[in-house]
């Protein structure tokens, strides 16, 4: 059966923006339609191996081409809401990567930008498609372990994250790279909103990198429900951790408890002379030359619910509370006071 397929463009050529180029390429309704990065060599690089048309590297010139139906902004953490907006209003359907944006301002102009303009957009805070958690709120939905009470959640990169991975670390923070992340899932999971937020920050070891942002951010969130937890976002574990990331998860009901350990799982090992390391199956793995795992699964949902019309999972609502949660996470960070969350 022919079906039209939706005609993606990328904004970003960088590591994640491969990423979405990859999944566009095989999906069964969607092509990698045009690429836009300010760096031209980047984008045509992307472009040639994903046989992507189109390169740009004003995405104003994106926005005006007309043969674009919806575009993923996969611009570093504090570049998203220009591009965002421009797609907006040129009335393209929008992917944005995590987090939203890292400015009231910002948040405000994109939530604006798309109610204006009548748009659909999705944020891609992947973790809900991660079967782990996904399976933990279905229990916790369930009601049989009772009413949320407490949680504890720790996400955590290695060091090479913010002094080698990423050029623009110092621009943003653990909060908002790996913090959104962590802070949608509590949401989620405990189906309120955080309330009240209190956080100590630590600094020193990336700076002494060279790297001027935060090592790590530990949290008290005490939510609309009730429910209370702690969240830990670092981005200082050696890099001799098997993993890239450090994640644990529980969920302390009035009548049940669930725990995950979610990458110290020795799904596979693999070991050399040189040391061993556990791949990231559950995140990111290639099957038959097919993109597996739910980092993947949420871009491809995008597609799928762009195609059939039904609400995405996570709604632009989500990502904006995530994101001023994380504002004020970062604000009792800087003045050492719990901060009440201003929606
Ligand atoms: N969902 C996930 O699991 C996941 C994983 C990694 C990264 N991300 C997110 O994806 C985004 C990009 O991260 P990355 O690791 O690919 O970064 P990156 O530095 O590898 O790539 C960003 C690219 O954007 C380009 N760029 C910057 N400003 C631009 C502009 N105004 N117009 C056009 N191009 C511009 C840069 O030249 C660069 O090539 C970030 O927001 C990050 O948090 C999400």
């Amino acid at each position: 059966m022919e079906m039209k397929k939706i005609r993606m463009g990328i904004v970003g050529a960088g590591t994640w923006g491969e990423t979405h180029a990859s999944i566009y390429a095989e999906h069964l309704f969607a092509e990698p339609a045009a690429i836009c990065d300010m760096n031209r060599e980047k984008a045509e690089k992307i472009a040639e191996k994903y046989g992507i048309p189109k390169v740009y590297s004003d995405y104003h010139d994106l926005a005006k081409d007309g043969e674009i139906d919806a575009v993923a902004i996969v611009t570093p953490d504090f570049a998203h809401a220009d591009a965002a907006c421009a797609m907006a209003y040129a009335k393209k359907h929008i992917l944005i990567e995590k987090p939203l944006a890292t400015t009231k301002e910002d948040i405000a102009a994109i939530c604006e930008a798309v109610a204006k303009s009548g748009v659909r957009c999705m944020v891609d805070l992947h973790n809900r498609w991660s079967p782990p958690f996904n399976l933990a709120k279905q229990k916790i939905a369930s009601g049989k372990l009772g009413k949320p009470y407490t949680a504890y959640i720790r996400l955590n990169d290695i060091k090479w994250v913010a002094t080698d991975m990423l050029s623009w670390a110092a621009k943003s923070s653990i909060l908002w790279f790996l913090g959104s992340h962590s802070l949608d899932s509590l949401r989620w999971l405990l189906d309120s909103e955080a309330k009240r937020v209190y956080s100590v920050k630590r600094e020193g070891i990336l700076k002494a990198k060279g790297v001027d942002t935060p090592d790590t951010f530990l949290t008290t969130i005490e939510f609309e429900n009730g429910a209370v937890a702690q969240m830990e976002n670092g981005w200082v574990t050696p890099n001799g951790n098997r993993n890239i990331n450090d994640f644990k998860c529980s969920v302390m009901c009035t009548e049940g408890m669930i725990n995950l350990d979610l990458s110290s799982h020795n799904l596979m090992e693999e070991v050399t002379e040189d040391g061993s390391c556990v791949p990231d199956i559950l995140v990111s793995n290639m099957v038959f030359g097919h993109c597996g795992g739910f980092s993947y699964e949420s871009i491809r949902d995008f597609v799928d619910r762009l195609a059939d019309g039904k609400e995405f999972r996570v709604s632009l609502e989500d990502a904006r509370k995530t994101a001023l949660a994380i504002l004020a996470i970062q604000e009792s960070a800087k003045t050492g006071q719990p901060v009440e969350v201003e929606y």
